[in-house]
């Protein structure tokens, strides 16, 4: 049944932005990453306030690894970077941290700040912050239906058993609910291969302001014409 709630409960953001804001002022792609990173910090304290119990974000996607070297190094150790920093702080803020993506081509030593955050974090029960880490949809699609297979080739599922219900057990989002507003900042009207599946009924939103300009301001405005829109969840509403 369609939720009642004029509030968004989870919200998934692609961050874009941060090269363009970098070169409009004449400094290096980096310097916009950096500026995006303090961003997340004032969207997660943001939320609460705002009614948001889980919020997404993509931080590096599967298709990311096609930049420079020095940009997705430089990614890397700010991602390093803002765990280190910024642990202590989202645990004594009550955020709950999980990952998604596939760990496998990321180095050992960010997914161990990964999984430490994780564990740090594991019993709080505020906001549900969720960083996309070499994500991508059909990626994560893939491996769910080779998870599934294997299964099945076990003899734990029956191939009857395989519907819309149990599929998403598979996915790495299994113990979030989908999301209800997708937003991608700068202007760009795509989904590049974010939530593919989670995101069937979610409401999207494209806005020109560029991530390292997305303040809690304009948040709290895009969660505002949420609140205004009808979602019929592919039914009619009396
Ligand atoms: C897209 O902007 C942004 C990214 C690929 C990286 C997102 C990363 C952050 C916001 C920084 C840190 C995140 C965390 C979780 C600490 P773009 O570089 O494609 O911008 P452009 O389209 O203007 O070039």
């Amino acid at each position: 049944m369609p939720k009642e709630s004029t509030r968004p409960e989870h919200v998934a953001i692609i961050m874009d932005g941060n090269g363009r804001w970098a070169q409009m002022r004449g400094r290096p792609r980096l310097f916009g990453h950096a500026a995006g990173a303090r961003r997340v910090k004032e969207i997660v304290r943001a939320c609460p306030d705002l009614g948001v119990r889980y919020l997404t974000i993509f931080a590096f996607s599967t298709e990311n690894w096609k930049r420079t070297q020095t940009e997705v190094a430089g990614l890397m150790r700010l991602f390093k970077r803002y765990i280190r920093r910024e642990a202590q702080a989202l645990f004594d803020e009550n955020v709950r941290v999980r990952f998604i993506g596939d760990r496998v081509r990321l180095e050992p030593a960010l997914v161990d700040l990964m999984d430490g955050l994780e564990l740090m974090t594991a019993g709080n029960s505020g906001t549900n912050l969720t960083i996309a880490l070499n994500y991508g949809g059909r990626d994560e699609v893939t491996r769910a239906a080779r998870r599934l297979a294997h299964d099945v080739a076990m003899g734990k599922l029956d191939p009857r058993e395989v519907s819309d219900e149990t599929f998403p057990r598979y996915l790495d989002t299994h113990v979030l609910p989908d999301p209800d507003l997708v937003i991608r900042t700068s202007g760009e009207a795509r989904i590049s291969n974010f939530l593919l599946w989670q995101s069937a009924y979610a409401e999207y939103e494209f806005i020109d302001t560029l991530w390292p300009d997305f303040s809690p301001e304009v948040f709290a405005q895009v969660i505002g014409r949420f609140g205004q829109r009808e979602r019929r969840f592919g039914a009619v509403m009396a």
